[in-house]
């Protein structure tokens, strides 16, 4: 009896916090200040081929890449969640000029599994918004070009053909836990004209990593090196994180964004629940304002860089996650987390404001070699403004 009345209190608490969150949090008062922010930034930027991709802390500037950068598709894909939001031309305009700047992509060999990073995330979003055909055969060009990275041995696409140190291609064969998120392009190529291999080769890369890189607490390695011949595991190892068995907290996120966009993609239970297990380690770990440290055992914690982009693509997988459980406490707890993750980015401490033309402040890039750390970096701001609108989305469809 105590024991009912208990979880009853409990269920009122936890009812009575989202229906607070629920009506304090505005994704669209969110949304408006990304606008802002992105007016900022385009006011000032004139060549196309000069693409935003981070901005060191206590500077000002952006710095700019070419669109061979991994991270080029991430500012077009900005401009169209803005033009998605706010439906005004003059983002749409902005959106096609930084596309067209990424096709030469399709038809070049792929240099990495980043392809898909680049491709899917702007030439995608402009599909998606404008049925365009044209992006349309962009796309199926580049989803083949990704799946020539695939061996059949293995059962993964390679991560990193150029040496990476440790990684030791081409007698070995690597595949990293980000490698996941480009397996959306092979999906969606295969239900709009591409081959069903595409399909076949998203499935089967899932599946290897999911009994590969993960260790018996669901927390995954960054990278896992592979005989390339004869396919068989050889180890686990990190290149971004801290240590070998630790979690860096980015690579959690993509397992988790991951893992979820494959359960979408094929119904297979066996996705669903393991979406679940990697992100349920990753919320219990979490620290109080949820958003993680670059790894969850970097040294000097609590004192140590925090990766707000890790945040931020956990809060857009988490709200599509709640909507894929069919366990309505489990679903709710889900979104709870996804608008309480919001919710702190989107306070003064994570916002860039008036600091700089970013989204967000405290993402960190690559912390072992000293690139970008507790930096805006734009992949931080993409699926921050992702996350906001799959969540103005699900509210406006309850
Ligand atoms: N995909 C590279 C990174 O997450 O830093």
């Amino acid at each position: 009896m105590i024991n009912l009345r208990r979880s009853i209190l409990l269920m009122s608490v936890t009812l009575l916090m989202a229906c607070t969150r629920a009506t304090k949090f505005s994704a669209d008062k969110e949304l408006d200040y990304c606008i802002t922010q992105l007016s900022k930034s385009t006011s000032s930027l004139t060549d196309v081929n000069r693409i935003p991709r981070s901005i060191d802390a206590g500077k000002k500037d952006w710095r700019f890449v070419s669109y061979r950068d991994w991270t080029s598709g991430f500012w077009p894909g900005m401009l169209w969640y803005a033009y998605e939001y706010t439906q005004d031309k003059k983002w749409e305009e902005q959106a096609k000029r930084y596309s067209a700047v990424l096709f030469p992509l399709a038809d070049t060999a792929a240099i990495d599994h980043d392809l898909g990073f680049q491709v899917f995330c702007s030439i995608g979003n402009g599909y998606r918004l404008t049925q365009d055909t044209l992006y349309k055969r962009v796309l199926l060009r580049a989803a083949d070009s990704l799946a020539v990275l695939f061996n059949p041995k293995v059962g993964t696409i390679l991560s990193w053909p150029r040496a990476v140190p440790g990684v030791d291609w081409p007698l070995r064969h690597n595949t990293i836990m980000d490698n996941m998120i480009n397996l959306e392009l092979l999906f969606w190529a295969a239900k709009n004209g591409g081959s069903q291999s595409l399909y076949d080769i998203a499935e089967k890369h899932a599946t290897t990593t999911m009994q590969n890189h993960f260790r018996p607490d669901y927390t995954s390695y960054h990278v896992v090196v592979y005989d390339t011949a004869t396919g068989k595991k050889i180890k686990g190892i990190t290149h971004q994180g801290y240590a070998d068995s630790s979690m860096w907290a980015r690579g959690q996120a993509w397992a988790i964004y991951g893992y979820t966009m494959v359960y979408r993609e094929t119904k297979d239970a066996r996705f669903l629940d393991f979406a679940q297990k990697v992100t349920d380690v990753f919320l219990e770990r979490l620290p109080e304002d949820l958003v993680p440290y670059w790894d969850f055992s970097a040294p000097g914690i609590p004192g140590a860089p925090k990766d707000a982009s890790a945040a931020a693509i956990t809060a857009s997988a988490l709200v599509e996650l709640s909507t894929l459980v069919a366990d309505k406490q489990k679903a709710a707890y889900y979104r709870d987390k996804a608008e309480a993750m919001l919710t702190s980015l989107s306070s003064p401490q994570y916002q860039s404001r008036k600091v700089n033309d970013a989204l967000l402040l405290h993402a960190t890039g690559h912390k072992p070699n000293g690139g970008e750390i507790d930096a805006s970096i734009i992949y931080g701001d993409y699926y921050y403004m992702e996350a906001l609108l799959r969540l103005k989305k699900l509210k406006e469809s309850k």
